[in-house]
C-alpha cells in the first residue's frame, strides 16, 4: 500500500513509482510535478532549516495532490499475460492494487508486488461485492481465450462480465472508471478489405468473438450508470505470451508457416504499448462511455513479420511453408478429432481455422490517437527484439 508518511518514505516511493527515474508515459505530469515540488520543499526545509512552516505547508499540499492521484484499483485477470503487465504498470504509477484471483491461479508474474488479493472467481457474487467495495477504478481483463466448449466461452466472457457489472451496481457507487478489455474478435475481421473501426457493425466469426461481443453489450446496457470505457486490442505479443509464441518457436526452428497464397494483413501490438492504451482508457476524462481500438498504427503482412523476426533472431535462411486454406481446415478436422480424447482445448479447430484464413485482421486506431493521444512506442522490430530476448532469457527459445 502506498501511503506517504515521512520524507524517507517519500523518496523511497518516488524511486519505486519511477523505476530508473523515468516518469510514466501516460500524461501523468501532475504526479511528477507534485513529486518534484514536494521533494524540492522537503530538501529546502532539511538543508536550510528555515521557513519551516512555509516549506511544510507546501510539502503537505503536494503530498495531498499525490495521494489524490493514487487510486484504489481492482484488476481481474491479473495473473494472465496482459493482466500481469498491467498490474506492474499500475503499481509503478503508485496505485493501491487489489486483484481478484482464483485459488488455482498461478501468481508467478505478480507475486513480487504488494497486492491485496481477493480469492474467488467471477461467478461468486459475495466475492465480487467484496472485490469491488471501495474501489475507484476497475480494469476487467479476466476472460477465456481458449475453451473446449461454447458454453465455457459464454460463461467466462459474457456471464462473468455481467456478474461483475451487477456487483458494481449493487456495492460501489464511487467508481470513476470501469475499463473493459474486449477484443477485435468481438467486432470481426476487416470488412471488404477495410480495417474495422468503432463504427463498424459487429460481425464476429468465432464463438470467442461472439462471447466478447455479448460482454461488450452488457457494458453498453449499464453505460449510463457506470463510467465505462471499452478497449479492443487485436493480436497481442510480448514477454509472457504463450499464443504468438508458437510463431516465434517455428521461426526459431527455421520455418515460417504461411496460410494461403496471399499476403494476409494483421494489426499487432506489443503488450507494453497495449498497457499504455489501457491505462489511458482508465484515466482520460474523454474516455468515459467510449470504445477504442488500441493497436499498431500500421498493418503488417506476415511476410514482413517473418522477415523482421528472422533478422532479429539472426536466421540467415527461413523456409516459408505455404499451407493452402483447405489444408488448414483439414488439419483442424484431425485436430478436433484428436481433441475429443483430451481434456484441454486444441490449438487448431474449425473456428480457429476460420479465424486464421481471413485475408485481413486490421483495425483503425484513429479515434484512440485523436481523443486519447494514444501512440505506440515500439516499432515492430523493437517489439519483436524485446520479445525474442525475453523468450531466450527464460529459456523458452534456445
Ligand atoms: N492475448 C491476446 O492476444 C488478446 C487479444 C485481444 C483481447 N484479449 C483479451 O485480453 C484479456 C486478457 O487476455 P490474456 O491473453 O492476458 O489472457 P490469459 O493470459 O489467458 O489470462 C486470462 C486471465 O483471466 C483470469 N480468469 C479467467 N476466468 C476467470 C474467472 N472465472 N474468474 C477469475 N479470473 C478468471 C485468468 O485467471 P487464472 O490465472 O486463474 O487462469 C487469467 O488471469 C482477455 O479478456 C482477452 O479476451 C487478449
Amino acid at each position: 500500500m502506498v501511503v506517504l508518511r515521512d520524507d524517507s518514505e517519500y523518496v523511497r516511493h518516488w524511486v519505486q513509482w519511477n523505476p530508473g527515474n523515468r516518469l510514466n508515459t501516460s500524461g501523468r505530469g501532475k504526479i511528477s510535478i507534485g513529486l518534484r515540488a514536494k521533494f524540492f520543499f522537503n530538501i529546502l526545509d532539511w538543508r536550510l532549516k528555515v521557513n519551516k512552516v512555509f516549506c511544510r505547508h507546501f510539502a503537505a499540499f503536494f503530498s495531498k495532490e499525490i495521494s489524490q492521484n493514487c487510486m484504489r484499483v481492482l484488476i481481474t485477470g491479473a495473473t494472465g499475460f496482459i493482466g500481469s503487465h498491467l498490474t506492474e504498470a499500475l503499481h509503478a504509477k503508485g496505485h493501491q492494487i487489489r486483484c481478484l484471483v482464483r485459488r488455482t491461479s498461478n501468481l508467478v508474474w505478480i507475486k513480487h508486488l504488494p497486492i491485496d488479493y481477493i480469492y474467488g472467481d467471477l461467478f461468486d457474487h459475495d466475492v465480487l461485492k467484496k472485490a469491488v467495495d471501495t474501489i475507484d477504478c476497475i480494469y476487467h481483463l479476466a476472460g477465456i481465450t481458449k475453451a473446449k466448449t461454447k458454453a465455457e466461452y459464454f460463461l467466462g466472457n459474457h456471464i462473468a462480465t455481467k456478474n461483475l457489472l451487477q456487483a458494481i451496481l449493487a456495492s460501489n457507487s464511487r467508481l470513476t472508471r470501469f475499463v473493459h478489455v474486449s477484443s477485435q474478435a468481438a467486432v470481426g475481421p476487416s470488412l471488404n478489405g477495410k480495417a474495422v473501426d468503432e463504427e463498424t457493425p459487429f460481425h464476429p466469426i468465432t464463438t470467442y468473438g461472439v462471447s466478447k461481443m455479448e460482454a461488450e453489450k452488457e457494458c453498453l446496457v449499464v453505460r449510463d450508470r457506470i463510467p465505462i470505457t471499452i478497449t479492443r486490442p487485436p493480436a497481442v505479443y510480448g514477454p509472457r505470451d504463450k499464443d504468438v509464441f508458437a510463431f516465434f518457436n517455428a521461426m526459431n526452428g527455421g520455418f515460417q508457416p504461411m496460410i494461403g497464397f496471399n499476403n494476409k494483413l494483421v494489426s499487432l501490438i506489443h503488450v507494453k504499448d497495449l498497457i499504455g492504451g489501457i491505462v489511458l482508457a482508465g484515466e482520460h476524462p474523454k474516455a468515459t462511455g467510449q470504445t477504442y481500438f488500441i493497436s499498431s498504427n500500421r498493418y503488417y503482412g506476415w511476410r514482413e513479420v517473418g522477415e523482421v523476426t528472422a533478422r532479429v533472431m539472426g536466421k540467415k535462411r527461413v523456409v516459408r511453408l505455404r499451407i493452402p486454406e483447405f489444408g488448414v481446415y483439414t488439419i483442424a478436422a484431425f485436430s478436433e478429432l484428436f481433441g475429443l480424447l483430451s481434456s484441454k482445448p486444441v490449438l487448431l479447430n474449425f473456428e480457429k481455422a476460420r479465424d486464421i484464413v481471413q485475408d485481413a485482421w486490421t483495425c483503425d486506431i484513429s479515434k484512440a490517437t485523436r481523443e486519447l493521444g494514444f501512440r505506440e512506442a515500439f516499432t515492430l522490430e523493437e517489439g519483436i527484439r524485446n520479445t525474442v530476448e525475453w523468450y531466450r532469457q527464460q529459456g523458452w527459445l534456445k
